[in-house]
């Protein structure tokens, strides 16, 4: 089995190049099917979904900007942990058709927190289209409208996905053993 370590983890190809590349054509295919009519913006959450969001605008064919965010964690005041504020986003959402790239989504307390702050700037719609969704490690609901692969709890790199910042190079993507 194709196998590669990273930080002394070891792990075993999961989703192969072409089997990942054919699930980002059809959920490119739902897109350009549900907006046919309509101009796109797709908002990307970095650093993850950097190879996704590539590979999927490249199969769009209406109309859509591009903006990217990241999420800083901060403590706050407030005794509860952890804030999480969206960095970047400068766009005027009012009104548009959003759609939000993520690599995974795993609590999904990440994504609801950019929701939560999505929401405040009226857009018209928003939508989620995830790489990959491990449905078993749910906290809060999250509706993905558009999901390459559902997954196991398992720890997974390549393709955009890290381990201690490594691994986002590999056209793959690894299980961990
Ligand atoms: P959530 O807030 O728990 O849904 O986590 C989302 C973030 O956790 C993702 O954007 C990833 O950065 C990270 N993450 C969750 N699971 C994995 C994994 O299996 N491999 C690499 N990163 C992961």
């Amino acid at each position: 089995m194709k196998q590669v370590t990273i930080e002394d983890k070891t792990f075993g190809i999961y989703l192969s190049e072409q089997e990942i590349q054919h699930a980002v054509q059809r959920i490119a295919n739902e897109i350009n099917v549900s907006y046919a009519d309509k101009k796109l913006v797709f908002i990307s959450v970095l650093n993850g979904a950097f190879m996704f969001t590539a590979d999927l605008l490249k199969k769009v064919h209406v109309p859509c900007e591009l903006s990217f965010i990241k999420l800083s964690s901060y403590s706050g005041t407030h005794s509860t942990g952890n804030v999480k504020e969206l960095v970047g986003l400068n766009e005027d959402l009012q009104g548009k058709d959003v759609i939000v790239l993520e690599d995974i989504i795993d609590t999904g307390l990440t994504m609801k927190s950019i929701l939560d702050q999505l929401n405040t700037k009226q857009p018209a719609s928003i939508r989620i289209a995830t790489l990959l969704f491990k449905p078993d490690s749910l906290k809060v609901p999250i509706n993905a409208d558009y999901i390459c692969f559902s997954i196991p709890e398992k720890f997974v790199v390549g393709y955009g996905l890290d381990l201690n910042g490594f691994g986002r190079n590999l056209p793959d993507i690894y299980q961990l053993i």
